[in-house]
Parts: structure tokens; sequence; C-alpha cells
């Protein structure tokens, strides 16, 4: 999963209703994955019967929780910090009388758990991404200053089925856009990587679960879902005649809902592209031009030191089908400079891979050795200034690229979905197609949540500009 995407979740906005003096409040504080911020709304939904409405200020709030990533270096480090600032509110609390719960979730939680609860007392509660339906009993146990109740093992009942049924979401939308989770864990197990371990084993979610989640979200006012798994593309749950879905057909059967407009998924890997998924870029018109593929390294042997299970060549082909399908799609990756072992032509095969493919996004990162993980004691530990080297460059040639699509776009004529107010009066901003910002000025607000076509003035570095189409504007 990639962090940074621009719908990565911010500060909750509060759902109503509004928060009255015997309400109960919970702030919730996400780290990393869109997973995480889906995760994050689904706590929220657990704790809404128990009284518990969302605030945005953790000085506010009754049980705060940390929703935590741990993909990557110094993410414990940050939660540990974040716990010393909730000790000393929590201590300022006490003195005004008032209680504070303390909740750690998600991957940090799940690999630190016994750890974290020695380390930090200020923790009541610490919660895996599995278990986080089990959150009100949690929360009505803890409190009573005794160390910290941990909740991280793989349950072997559906965390799915026990979270509250879509229509009974309090958090169901939060406006035109939404993810929803069809597929969780990862068997594939990259050597790089700690995902395997915190989510665990990969699970796909039957197809009915998924269609009655996408239906409720499009009546609540959504139009585009991002369909959300860690190997979203691995996904095969079980369809109405009991049979295992593909990723393919279970976009085909969410395409049929009427008022979805736009459907997205990530994160996919290169060796679960197949065939199926490929024409239904070609054929289905309501999934977007935009595919996220993780490549990581353009060097067959550090592709085979990640275990990849794929080629430089294979993903190139796969592009080379995927673009023959869909002639106009986005692509974006994920890469990691300095892995072990990594020499400076393997770096260069990666930037070669990259010329080859020409990227309109990307997320770069140096690596990050995760304990537990293989390549964490791996020979060949590359120093910190060639990491910080190579990937100066790597990503000043992915920014060329990621400009050079933005301003190719100038001129063109692109739908756009308005799921941003902008600061002043009449700015809003939307999304293209590509899933870059767009941003538009002297508008009417009654656009929000809606979709037109916007004629793109100007690309930038990161966003467009663009103003609202006319009939005689130009054709895309
Ligand atoms: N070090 C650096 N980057 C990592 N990623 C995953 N694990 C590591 C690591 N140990 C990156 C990969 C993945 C993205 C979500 O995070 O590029 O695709
Ligand atoms: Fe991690 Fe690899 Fe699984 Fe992606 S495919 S979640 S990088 S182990």
């Amino acid at each position: 999963m990639s962090e940074r995407t621009p719908s990565a979740g911010t500060a909750p906005e509060p759902s109503s209703p509004e928060p009255s003096a015997s309400q109960k409040k919970i702030f919730i504080k996400t780290y990393g994955c869109q997973m995480n911020v889906y995760d994050s709304a689904r706590m929220a939904d657990v704790m809404a019967p128990e009284g518990y409405v969302e605030t945005a200020s953790p000085e506010d709030a009754d049980l705060v929780i940390l929703n935590t990533c741990h993909i990557r270096e110094k993410a414990a480090e940050k939660v540990y910090s974040e716990l010393g600032r909730l000790r000393e509110l929590k201590a300022e609390k006490a003195v005004r009388g008032e209680g504070l719960v303390i909740g750690v979730a998600g991957c940090v939680a799940q690999a630190e758990g016994n750890e974290m609860r020695r380390r930090a007392p200020v923790v009541d509660i610490i919660v895996g991404p599995q278990t986080y339906h089990r959150l009100p009993d949690l929360v009505a146990r803890s409190g009573n200053g005794g160390p910290a109740l941990v909740e991280t093992e793989f349950p072997a009942e559906d965390k799915f089925e026990s979270l509250p049924a879509p229509e009974r979401r309090k958090t169901v939308a939060r406006g035109p856009t939404a993810f929803l989770t069809i597929q969780e864990g990862c068997d594939k197990f990259c050597t790089f990587c700690v995902v395997p371990y915190t989510r665990g084993a990969e699970f796909s979610r039957p197809v009915s679960r998924i269609a009655d989640e996408a239906r409720a979200l499009v009546e609540a006012g959504v139009r585009e879902i991002t369909l959300l798994g860690q190997n979203v593309n691995a996904y095969h749950g079980e369809d109405a005649s009991g049979r295992s879905s593909s990723l393919g057909a279970l976009v085909r059967e969410l395409a049929a809902i009427d008022g979805l407009d736009r459907i997205r998924y990530t994160t996919s890997h290169p060796r679960d592209m197949d065939d199926e998924l490929i024409s239904a870029h070609g054929e289905i018109g309501k999934l977007m031009p935009y595919l996220h593929l993780p490549v990581q390294s353009g060097s067959d042997a550090i592709l085979d030191q990640m275990n990849r299970q794929h080629t430089a060549e294979f993903y190139l082909r796969i592009v080379e089908r995927i673009r023959a399908a869909r002639p106009d799609i986005a692509l974006s990756s994920d890469f990691i400079v300095g892995f072990p072992g990594e020499t400076e032509a393997d770096f260069e095969a990666t930037l070669a891979l990259i010329r080859e493919v020409r990227y309109a996004q990307a997320y770069s990162f140096k690596y990050s050795p995760r304990p537990g993980t293989p390549a964490a004691t791996r020979d060949g530990q590359l120093p910190e200034e060639v990491k910080t080297e190579r990937l100066h460059r790597l990503q000043a040639l992915l920014s060329e690229q990621s400009e050079a699509f933005n301003k190719s776009l100038a001129g063109k004529r692109l739908p756009v979905l308005f799921d941003r107010r902008g600061r002043a009066p009449g700015q809003l901003v939307g999304r293209s197609p590509y899933l870059q910002p767009v941003h538009l000025d002297g508008v009417s607000a009654d656009l929000f949540g809606q979709i037109a076509d916007v004629v793109i003035e100007e690309g930038l570095a990161n966003s467009l500009r663009g103003r609202l189409a006319t009939s005689e504007a130009a054709p895309a």
C-alpha cells in the first residue's frame, strides 16, 4: 500500500450527530496506508454504538487511538514520541478529574505488542489490525490503571463479519470518494516487507459483502470507490455461485451499480495482473485509467533477492499489455533504493526501467531494515549516504516524468470529480481520472460531489489547474 496518495486520510471530520456534553469522544490518528484510513473509520463505527462520536482534537477526547504503520523506518519511534505527548495530556486531564483511555492499533501494535506494554505504561489497549472489532470490550475493561490489554492474535473469527453492517455505520461516507477493503494480508513474502507478519495471511472478502458495502456507499453519495488490499489483485473472494472470483470479475460486477461512476484498486503485484484484469481496463469505462503497479527495482538480481518472483522484462511486458488494452492509462509505482547488495549497475537498471515505462506518479523509499524480515540481516547493507544519493537521482527522474505527464494534459478536456472545497469561496478541488488534484476558481459550491468536464489550462509539478468546459471547449 502506498502512503502519500492525495486521498490518504487527514484529521477526521466529526461524524454526525454533533457531539453533546453527555457523549463520549474518540480521536483517531492515522498513520500510513489507505488501509489504515479504512480501518480507522471502522474503529469509529464499532465505537459509535457505545456512545462515542469522533472529534478532531485529542484534548477533547475520552479515547485516543493511534492507528500505526510499521512499513518503514522509525515508525515505532514516532509512535513512542506521540505516546510521550499523550502521557502529559492524560496527566493534565487527571488533574481536572477527566479520564483518557489510550489505545494503539495497527501494524506497530501488532509487531511491538508486549514490548510496548513494558515500554509505554501509559497505553491502556494494544490492538492489532485483525482484532480491532473487539475494541468496545477492551475499552470497557480498560482504565483501571493496570497493564495494557493486548489483543494481537490473528483470530479465527472474521473481523469483517463482526463490524457494523454498512447501513448502520456512522462513518459510511465522508465525501464523494471512499475506500473499501476487499482483501487483506499477503502471502508473497518479499524479503524487505513486514506486511505478511503484521497483517497475516491473504484473505479475500466475499463478493456479496463487498457489493453491499459499495451500494451503501453509493446511497450515501459516493461516486468513486477505491478497492483496497495489500495484494489487491490476488483477490479471490467467493461469488454467488460459491466459486472464487477474480478482481477483474469483481470490478465488472461493481461497475453494474448505478450511481457508482468510478472504480480504482490498489495495491497490485505484477505477478497477479491476469488477462481478465488487463482486459477489464480496456472494456470497463468506470475503471479509471490509472494503475499503481509497484516494481521496486529494475535489476533482475535485486528483484530475485527481494523475492518479487518476476524479472524486469516480465514487468515491462505487463505494462505493454495494459497499455495495449487502455492506451491512455497512467502508471505509478513504488521503488526501493539501497536494498542490500544493490550495486551502481543494479541502480542504473532501475533508472533504465523508469525511462522505458514513463511514470505519471511514483513513491520511492530508501531501503529500511525491518526487524524480523530476511533482508534485514543480510550482508551488503549499504551506507546511508549511498541510499540518499541514489534516492535523489531516482526522485529527480521521477519528478521530471510526473511533471511532463501533467504538462501533457494542458488543453485536454477531462471529467473531474469534485471532492474538496478550496480555501476561498468559489474554489473547488477535484480529481482527474489520472488521480491528480485539479484546482478550479470561480465555480459554484454546488459542484461538490459532482463530476464535470474541465479544460486543463496548466499542468504543474503535482497538480492541474483548469476551468469548467463549455460546449464549445476543445474536445479531449
Ligand atoms: N524499506 C523501504 N521501503 C519499503 N517498502 C516496504 N517495505 C520497505 C522497506 N523495508 C515500500 C515498498 C512498498 C511500499 C508500500 O513501501 O516500496 O511497495
Ligand atoms: Fe509486502 Fe511484497 Fe506482500 Fe507487497 S507483495 S505487501 S511488498 S510482501
